[in-house]
């Protein structure tokens, strides 16, 4: 089976999506600064069974760039216009990573009627700190300045395992040059839309929807401690903790996170 590219005009923006396969919808939301091209492996496997949607969001990848701010909402409002243009109907399986779970919380308290289920990975629920959002803030400010290259290798050690770094170099080398031929426009309008998200801790408890949380064990960025308190909130939520792997499971150890999502979504079904 092969994957088709598709441009869509989505509020405003021609965002492009990835899809694959025939099934159950698989929506697929990367994290921060990323593409679809993370889940290159989950969207290879799950198109045997699902129709695997993966889109770049708002200022990334593929799609526009819009200069400013880019809040989790704008992200949600988009990936809820977007299955509407694909004309997805039923409601989807979503799955985020990072920053993709901060845009599952918004599309869950404005587009309940749509989710299925929620797969979340290697994210959190609550919202910055001061000092985080003043550390997005700097990021922004060198991003702007002197462009992606500055952050690049800097952001390796927080998104993968020292086992992943040593073992497999040529992640990190694809996530660099990913990182570095970002926007810095759209890297700095989703930095800003992170540091004023929401906090959605206390509202866990009101998520009636089954869900799988998956971690690595040495995520440094949403370590398995955070997303073990999430899973014990959520009424129907089971935490999947993948050893040695960081912020980057999906990618670090996509065999084990594919089969942990295939059981999940085959009870789901
Ligand atoms: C991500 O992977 O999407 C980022 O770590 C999210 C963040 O910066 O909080």
């Amino acid at each position: 089976m092969s994957q088709q590219k598709l441009e869509q005009n989505v509020n405003g923006i021609h965002m492009q999506v990835s899809i694959a396969g025939e099934g159950p919808p698989l929506l697929l939301v990367h994290g921060f600064p990323l593409s679809h091209r993370m889940w290159q492996a989950q969207i290879a496997h799950f198109q045997q069974q699902y129709t695997v949607i993966a889109p770049d969001l708002r200022g990334f990848g593929g799609s526009d760039v819009t200069v400013g701010t880019v809040s989790m909402k704008q992200h949600a409002e988009d990936l809820k216009e977007l299955l509407a243009q694909l004309e997805v109907d039923e409601p989807v399986n979503f799955c985020g990573l990072s920053m993709g779970g901060y845009i599952a919380w918004e599309f869950w308290r404005h587009f309940p009627e749509k989710l299925k289920t929620l797969i979340l990975c290697d994210t959190r629920s609550d919202a910055d700190t001061e000092e985080g959002v003043s550390n997005r803030l700097k990021m922004v400010d060198l991003v702007l300045r002197h462009g992606p290259e500055a952050i690049a290798s800097a952001m390796i050690p927080n998104l993968l395992s020292k086992t992943s770094r040593d073992l497999y170099p040529e992640i990190a080398q694809d996530l660099i040059a990913e990182i570095e031929a970002a926007d810095p426009e759209g890297i700095a309008a989703s930095q800003r839309g992170m540091a004023e998200r929401d906090d959605f801790l206390d509202v866990l408890d009101q998520i009636q929807i089954p869900a799988l949380l998956i971690v690595g064990s040495d995520d440094v960025l949403t370590p398995p401690d955070i997303m073990q308190e999430m899973a014990a909130r959520l009424p129907e939520a089971s935490c999947r903790e993948i050893p040695r792997v960081g912020h980057m499971a999906p990618l670090e150890a996509a065999e084990e996170v594919n089969q942990a999502m295939e059981e999940f979504l085959a009870v789901a079904r």
